[in-house]
């Protein structure tokens, strides 16, 4: 069966934060917390879900400013990592900020995260400079970030 052909997005809902925050948890190192999320929907941020099989296995995040769409979070659980489904995500956004028509996608990852980073740069991603200190580490010290950005032209499709 085709796995990726099966996810299926839907805009995220207060009821769904118990297994956003679980799956966060269970796949980054320095999770969000609920209020966090709680903040996306106050915000009025593009929110979202993904689910297989009726169940929640991860979530993306982003924000349009202006003509630029920013992507705040992504995220598959851990154990369904690996299956092309965060490729999926990542073209999900590309559609819908293409269909939305943005000119600009950014999105900040640490320079540990070598799985995200090698996404990104596969889809034509490029580094336009670094956040110093941006992220916070398990023992409370600082990490720094690149700032990544693919142009979108309007004839593109992911
Ligand atoms: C980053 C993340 C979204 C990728 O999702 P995924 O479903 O595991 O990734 P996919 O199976 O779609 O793989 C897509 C690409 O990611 C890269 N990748 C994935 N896992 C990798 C690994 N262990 N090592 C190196 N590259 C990897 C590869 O470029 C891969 O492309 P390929 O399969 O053609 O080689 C997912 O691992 C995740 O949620 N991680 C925890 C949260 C996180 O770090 N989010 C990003 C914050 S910036």
């Amino acid at each position: 069966m085709d796995l990726v052909s099966s996810l299926f997005f839907r805009l995220a809902v207060e009821s769904d934060l118990a297994d956003v925050v679980a799956n966060e948890e269970a796949s980054y190192e320095v999770p969000w917390r609920r209020q966090m999320f709680l903040d996306c929907f106050a915000e009025q941020f593009e929110f979202w879900v993904i689910e297989y099989q009726g169940q929640v296995v991860g979530h993306i995040i982003w924000q349009h400013v202006l003509d630029e769409s920013h992507l705040l979070n992504i995220c598959i659980v851990r154990t369904h990592q690996g299956k092309g489904w965060g490729r999926e995500a990542m073209s999900f956004w590309l559609d819908s900020s293409i269909n939305d028509d943005k000119s600009v996608l950014l999105l900040e990852v640490r320079f540990s995260n070598e799985p995200a980073h090698s996404l990104y740069l596969s889809l034509g991603f490029r580094e336009v400079g670094v956040r110093k200190n941006y992220y916070r580490l398990p023992d409370d010290g600082k990490e720094d970030g690149r700032v990544m950005a693919k142009t979108l032209c309007s004839s593109e499709s992911s």
